[in-house]
């Protein structure tokens, strides 16, 4: 982002001093990184009482800017490379990613609004409408001078030294809270990691103070899953949660670093997904995850997913009328179910590992008690999406197949995979919760 020429149109000039007079900003034009414009929409009306503004139509209260004012003066600065920005309470809100598309702009007019509001006819002259916030300002100006700022700081060279890319909302998370001296002020000490210069250590210790943060104060901001550089996020999946600490440890999966609200950090697994791997490297590691999910004892386990705990989750939710008749389907036939530690949506792409081997395993939204061929059938899908033949896993896996139980769960699996994952508990048709997962 290197050149912006900004026009600033307005009725009040001298309402953008404060602009020019940032030392920033002063900076940045001295420095030739943004010319800066502010036009008079007065000086391009004419006539002996340069109307500017009127009454509406139809009435109402204040006075609208005139709709052939307005477009004067834009056509007067206007060319083929503008892009026309009116600054008004109805606008999109002004984000740090808008600023950024901004910054990426030749030239960009901001049409301050004023009084009422303009004539509507105006609007088929502008790009975009931006608003900086839902209040109401006299006018548009401090507003453009808000847009303004946040663009001309991103330039390339508009910052001396400071960088922009650890600020807030630059990674979608607000900036980590930061410390200078002194050491120790009234009892509260700077964090000693801070001071270790353990630079990893730091990071990561500054990416979980962002996370944290922006849960606390600004959760909008976070979508329901994010990956960070050393943790992953996720919303409502208290029940991982639950799952993890029964395993404590047992198998390698991601720790939880922190729980807060409907909020689950856990640690990002180094490495890659499975997929992509060499047949030889996929089919041994396949059967080792599955060999160690199987054989874990499971005395005491708390989490509940066997058939009907599955199929009341998924008629607990809303459902095509087609989709509910293979659920009720399913929910007649009888299936012997002999229950294991099961993963519940294995596949290659959950699966981590590195140059030696097994990392670690994802996704622990589905795990729980259930048949070993709910786990069968979902590795097989992806398996076979990976063009490797899932029959050669079998006969690693030394384990008697019953054809017809691994089709009625390559069918659940099916029906789970079209729904969105709940990760929550098992609710019963009656509405009463079953003795499972989430309790
Ligand atoms: N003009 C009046 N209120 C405004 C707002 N919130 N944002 C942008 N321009 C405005």
């Amino acid at each position: 982002m290197c050149f912006v020429k900004l026009t600033l149109l307005t009725i009040f000039p001298h309402l953008f001093d404060s602009l020019l007079a940032n030392p920033v900003i002063d900076r940045a034009i001295r420095n030739g990184l943004v010319e800066i414009d502010v036009v008079d929409i007065r000086s391009h009306t004419d006539g002996c009482f340069r109307a500017i503004d009127d009454s509406p139509y139809g009435g109402g209260a204040g006075l609208l800017l005139r709709v052939d004012a307005l477009s004067r003066a834009l056509d007067a600065v206007h060319d083929p490379s503008s892009r026309t920005i009116l600054l008004g309470p109805k606008g999109r809100t002004f984000t740090q990613d808008m600023a950024h598309e901004l910054a990426r702009e030749e030239h960009v007019i901001l049409v301050a609004g004023h009084y009422e509001g303009v004539d509507a006819r105006f609007m088929s002259r502008v790009d975009d409408e931006v608003s900086i916030g839902d209040y109401i300002l006299t006018g548009g100006e401090s507003a453009a001078t808000v847009v303004a700022e946040a663009v001309i700081r991103l330039l390339d060279g508009a910052l001396r030294g400071e960088s922009s890319i650890e600020e807030s909302f630059e990674n979608g998370l607000l900036e980590h809270p930061q410390y200078t001296h002194p050491v120790e002020y009234d009892g509260m000490r700077v964090p000693d990691v801070l001071m270790s210069g353990d630079r990893e250590e730091i990071a990561r210790f500054n990416e979980l103070e962002s996370i944290k943060d922006t849960i606390r104060l600004r959760p909008d901001l976070l979508p329901r899953d994010q990956e960070f550089r050393f943790f992953s996020l996720h919303r409502d999946y208290g029940y991982e949660a639950k799952v993890i600490s029964w395993l404590g440890g047992r198998i390698p999966v991601p720790t939880v670093v922190h729980e807060e609200g409907r909020y689950l950090l856990l640690d990002r697994l180094k490495g890659r997904r499975l997929r992509g791997s060499s047949r030889n490297k996929v089919l041994g590691t396949c059967a080792h995850v599955l060999g160690m999910l199987w054989s874990m004892d499971t005395s005491g386990c708390p989490c509940l997913k066997d058939i009907q705990c599955t199929l009341a989750d998924l008629k607990g939710r809303s459902m095509s009328y087609d989709l509910w008749c293979t659920v009720d389907r399913l929910e007649r036939m009888t299936v012997e179910e002999e229950l294991v530690f099961s993963h519940g949506a294995l596949t290659l792409d959950n699966i981590i590992v590195n140059g030696n081997g097994l990392v670690g395993i994802l996704d622990l939204r589905q795990a729980g008690l259930a048949d070993r061929h709910r786990d069968l059938a979902s590795i097989l899908v992806s398996l076979e999406e990976e063009g490797i033949d899932g029959r050669d896993l079998i006969d690693m896996l030394e384990v008697e197949i019953d054809e017809e139980k691994l089709a009625y769960f390559t069918q659940l699996g099916r029906l789970e995979r079209s729904r969105l994952p709940s990760g929550t508990s098992c609710i019963s048709l009656s509405g009463k919760k079953r003795s499972s997962s989430e309790e």
